[in-house]
């Protein structure tokens, strides 16, 4: 198999990071996906950092075993630790992206970011969009439910908003913000719901930004698959039915789903 032709590898600690792989299908509609979700121990966000770093380095080496080409890492979570990992492939971070996105889609200076408890405790997000431009900054939140509730308990109408409304009330009270990033894989997942509760809310998925940077990476590196097929195999550590319902949600077929396990 040459470079090109090789798979694109994407991680997440659950269903969220199907978010990316959709993005993937629109704007790389040749590439292969090989997709990691630990849906048995989300949400990630709720782990010490040697947690992260250890399961995040056990999933990199599933993927590296199947000779993806890069790996985008589409946790959140996982990409505030993005300098402790191992790799031998590229590997790319989610964070990055969403600063870059929220800066170019306007020119707030205080912008909303939702975010599970450990990436906003990293302060990754902060010093990223510092480094892009010092004179933004955000106003965040975190939820230690809402992943979960996304990943498992998606029908449950009551649950999900009660959960958003936690999320998201105590930023918009703080300030006057106009663009909120959502800095979990599994928020986009309900991006419908968030903007029905907050219509003058611009949400920004920092999904179409990381596939853009690949993107870019591919090109530049003669790495892009020329052929139209296309494959994606999706394994998960927990029941399948949840993937199932994200996937429909997300309209994405034509894939192959797995339920392997990774540390036992
Ligand atoms: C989690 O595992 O806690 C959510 C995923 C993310 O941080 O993007």
């Amino acid at each position: 198999m040459s470079g090109k032709s090789l798979p694109i590898g994407v991680m997440d600690s659950g269903v969220g990071g199907l978010t990316v792989v959709r993005e993937i299908t629109k704007l790389l509609p040749g590439e292969d996906v090989i997709y990691f979700g630990d849906s048995k121990r989300m949400p990630y966000g709720n782990r010490s950092e040697e947690e992260i770093v250890f399961l995040a380095n056990k999933i990199i080496e599933f993927l590296e075993g199947k000779k993806v080409k890069a790996i985008l890492l589409a946790c959140n979570t996982v990409s505030s630790q993005i300098e402790k990992l191992a790799h031998n492939v590229p590997v790319f971070g989610i964070i990055e992206a969403g600063c870059m996105a929220a800066v170019e889609s306007s020119d707030a200076k205080s912008i909303g970011l939702i975010a599970t408890v450990a990436t906003v405790k990293s302060g990754v997000y902060d010093r990223t969009l510092k480094q892009i431009d010092r004179r933004r900054s955000f106003v965040s939140n975190d939820s230690r439910k809402l992943p979960q509730v996304i990943n498992d308990q998606l029908k449950h109408k009551y649950l999900l908003n009660k959960h958003i409304h936690e999320c998201i009330d105590p930023i918009l009270e703080k300030g006057d913000i106009t663009e909120l990033i959502m800095g979990c894989s599994h928020f986009p997942i309900i991006e419908n719901e968030i903007a029905e509760l907050y219509p003058g809310l611009k949400l920004i998925n920092p999904a179409n930004k990381q596939v853009q940077m690949l993107k870019d990476y591919l090109e530049s590196n003669d790495l892009l698959n020329p052929t139209k097929a296309k494959n994606i195999e999706i394994y998960t550590t927990a029941r399948i039915n949840e993937f199932k319902e994200s996937l429909d949600r997300l309209e994405i077929d034509n894939y192959d789903l797995e339920k392997i396990s990774l540390l036992d």
